[in-house]
């Protein structure tokens, strides 16, 4: 190593490292309070600030490894780097070649960038980004270091993204420190029309406190998402294990601490303990049961997950006398039904539910109309946005 080279590493061990540092996690609207619960659970509380779509707090590196590692219900986890007022490119260019981008980006790391601008004199995102890739260059350079930045996305790593967000002229920088979202755990290697997010899948089933329940049913499962992501919290599994992360590229990284963390966290084989409670998971559907079943291996769980063959609204799932049941239920919608099936549908859903006295209930519901058509009860609503469209998840507790 140089004299130069030591005195960065130094810098980065003071000011990264060492250093606490505020991040946000981003999390599906609607969902903020309970995502909120499972970032306290994790231990990552300090300085915790709720706005909408994410969750701020403070805290060391580790902090951020961990609940990159452990959440199942954050999006994306981002690094606050620097904030300022610009309201000309002067200014702009001025204050990100201040930014110490030689802490964060290592030599030939790729960047792209992601800007919003609101309420702001500069919103030329082609522009602001020019600035940023000139700034960044310079900077780096005084260091003997080059960035990357890829015309187009695809290909090779996966690169390193700055967020950067102006609003009412202040300027908001972060890193990426997630890389891929968190909702992709690597195990849905097989879809069905309309897939359910794993994070929004854990989210509701947090919402409903899948923990109190003895028995989770997915009855009309599609891929199998609400029954894998219940299979895997019941195993207490880290939904990160076997995923890599754009902080595993920053010259802060440090593999063996991390590795140490992660065995800490993983508290042994989690993954092969037996299940305390039973997963019920089924559909109409041969090739949705043939994806789900696909997935369920890729997750490690396939002893616990065994998909079946059943038409929920005619047979009905027997639970032991004993036993508390959760059913989450993510029923069709869109362009497939037409508005006169839909609503039978529905009717049938909310006479099928009211069969099963007793059990906790959580169900996507696409309109306030076939909200009404159930004619369920519920404790509580959170209304959300699933692949374009407004809809509410109804949960009550059994
Ligand atoms: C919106 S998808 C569920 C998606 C699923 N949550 C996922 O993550 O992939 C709705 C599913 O309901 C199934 N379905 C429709 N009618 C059914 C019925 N009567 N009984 C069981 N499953 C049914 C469909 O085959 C489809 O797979």
């Amino acid at each position: 190593m140089t004299a130069s080279e030591k005195a960065l590493d130094r810098r980065i061990k003071q000011h990264v490292i060492a250093k606490e540092c505020v991040f946000f996690a981003v999390v599906q609207p609607g969902f903020e309070e309970v995502a909120a619960d499972e970032l306290r659970e994790i231990g990552v509380a300090d300085g915790m600030r709720i706005v909408e779509g994410g969750i701020e707090f403070t805290g060391r590196l580790d902090a951020c490894y961990r609940l990159n590692v452990c959440s199942r219900t954050a999006t994306r986890v981002m690094m606050r780097i620097a904030e300022f007022k610009a309201s000309n490119f002067v200014k702009l260019r001025t204050h990100a070649c201040g930014i110490p981008w030689e802490l964060h980006i290592k030599n030939g790391r790729s960047i792209v960038f992601s800007i919003t601008c609101h309420h702001s004199r500069l919103y030329h995102t082609g522009r602001i980004e020019e600035e940023l890739r000139g700034a960044i260059s310079e900077r780096l350079a005084l260091y003997g270091l080059v960035p990357v930045f890829p015309d187009a996305a695809g290909g090779g790593d996966i690169p390193q993204t700055v967020f950067i967000r102006f609003d009412n002229d202040r300027c908001h920088v972060s890193l990426d420190t997630s890389g891929e979202p968190l909702y992709r755990r690597g195990y849905k290697t097989h879809g069905v029309e309309a897939p359910l997010r794993e994070t929004l899948a854990a989210l509701i089933l947090r919402a409903a406190h899948a923990e109190r329940y003895g028995m989770i049913i997915d009855p009309m499962c599609g891929s199998g998402t609400f029954a894998i992501e219940a299979a895997m919290m019941m195993r207490r599994s880290l939904p990160g294990l076997h995923r890599d992360f754009a902080f595993m590229q920053w010259p802060s990284f440090r593999p063996a601490a991390f590795q140490y963390l992660v065995r800490s966290l993983s508290g042994g084989d989690a993954v092969s303990a037996p299940l305390p409670g039973t997963v019920v998971c089924s559909d109409i559907d041969d090739s949705a049961l043939a994806a789900a079943r696909e997935n369920a291996r890729q997750a490690g769980v396939q002893d616990a997950v065994l998909p079946e063959k059943r038409d929920f609204l005619r047979e009905k799932i027997v639970i032991p006398p004993d036993v508390k049941a959760l059913i989450a239920l993510n029923p069709p919608y869109g362009r497939r039904l037409s508005s006169g099936d839909t609503g039978a549908l529905y009717r049938r859903i909310g006479e099928t539910i009211r069969g099963y006295a007793g059990c906790g209930y959580a169900i996507i519901v696409p309109a306030l109309d076939l909200e009404k058509t159930m004619s369920l009860s519920y404790d509580r609503k959170i209304l959300f946005m699933n692949g374009g469209i407004r809809v509410a998840v109804i949960v009550k507790n059994g």
